[in-house]
C-alpha cells in the first residue's frame, strides 16, 4: 500500500505506471470530523466512477481509468495529483448557499467553477487561480486545461443524469499529471463527490444524506447505482 485516504487505498502494481485503487465503505464529512460507514458504498462508488470515466473518455475527456478488477478494485494510470479540488456548480447548494447567504436550489444560467487547495491540515481552503499559480500548485496552461475539461465533464454528466431523472447540482473533480505531463481526470465521480437530486421529488440521492443525518443513506447510493448502470 502506497497511500490511504479517507475513502480509498492505493496500492503499487508490477507496472510502475499503473496503480490499484481499493474503495472502502468508510465515510467522513467536515474534513474528517464526522466518521461513519456506508455499507456497500465502496463497491457502488467503484462501479459508478468507472462507468462515468469510460463515458467521459469516449466524449474526449482523458481519464486515469485502466480496468475494473473486482467489486472494489480498479487499475488506474499513475498520476501526480494536482492539489486542487475543482468544483462545478449548476444549482446553489452546500457551501455556496452558506457562503453567499442564498437558499439551496437556485438554478444558475451558467455553471460556476471554483478551486479548493487540497490540504487537510488547512481544511481545503477556497483558492483562486492566481493563488494556485503563486503557490506553484499548477501552471497557467494546466489551469486552463483543467477548466476546459471540468466544464466539458459537466456538459456530458448533466445530459447523462438528466436522462436518468437526476439533476446534477454540483460535483468535485481532481486532475493528475501523467509522466509526460498530460492532464487527466483522476480520483472518483460518485455520490460521495457529487450532489444528485431526483428531478421530480428533489430528494437527495448523495452523501448529503450522511453529512446531514437524513437517513436512508445506503438506499440513496443503491438508487443512484440503479439509475446509472440500470
Ligand atoms: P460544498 O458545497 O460543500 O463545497 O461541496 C461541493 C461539492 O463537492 C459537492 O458535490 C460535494 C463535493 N465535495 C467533495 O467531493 N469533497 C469534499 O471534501 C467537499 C467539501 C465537497
Amino acid at each position: 500500500m502506497l497511500y490511504e485516504g479517507k475513502a480509498k487505498q492505493v496500492f503499487a502494481t508490477d507496472d510502475p505506471e499503473v496503480l490499484l485503487v481499493y474503495y472502502k465503505d468508510d465515510a467522513t464529512a467536515f474534513n474528517g470530523l464526522k466518521k461513519g460507514t456506508i455499507t456497500g458504498k465502496g463497491a457502488i462508488n467503484n462501479r459508478v466512477t468507472n462507468h462515468m470515466m469510460q463515458i467521459l473518455e469516449k466524449e474526449g475527456v482523458p481519464t486515469h481509468f485502466v480496468k475494473e478488477l473486482s467489486d472494489r478494485e480498479t487499475l488506474v494510470k499513475k498520476v501526480q495529483i494536482v492539489p486542487l479540488e475543482v468544483i462545478i456548480r449548476n444549482i446553489s447548494a452546500g457551501s455556496f448557499a452558506k457562503r453567499y447567504g442564498v437558499e439551496e436550489g437556485i438554478v444558475f444560467d451558467e455553471p460556476t467553477i471554483e478551486f479548493s487547495y487540497k490540504n487537510d491540515d488547512l481544511g481545503d481552503p477556497l483558492i483562486n487561480a492566481y493563488h494556485a499559480l503563486a503557490l506553484k500548485l499548477a501552471t497557467a496552461e494546466e489551469i486552463e486545461t483543467i477548466k476546459k475539461l471540468a466544464f466539458k465533464t459537466n456538459e456530458v454528466m448533466k445530459a447523462f443524469f438528466k436522462a436518468r431523472k437526476v439533476d446534477l447540482v454540483d460535483f468535485k473533480l481532481e486532475f493528475g499529471r501523467l509522466r509526460d505531463g498530460t492532464i487527466v481526470l483522476a480520483d472518483e465521480i460518485s455520490p460521495d463527490t457529487c450532489r444528485f437530486w431526483d428531478s421530480d421529488s428533489h430528494e437527495k440521492l448523495d452523501k448529503d444524506r450522511f453529512r446531514r443525518d437524513l437517513g436512508n443513506v445506503e438506499d440513496a447510493y443503491t438508487e443512484m447505482l440503479k439509475r446509472i448502470i440500470g
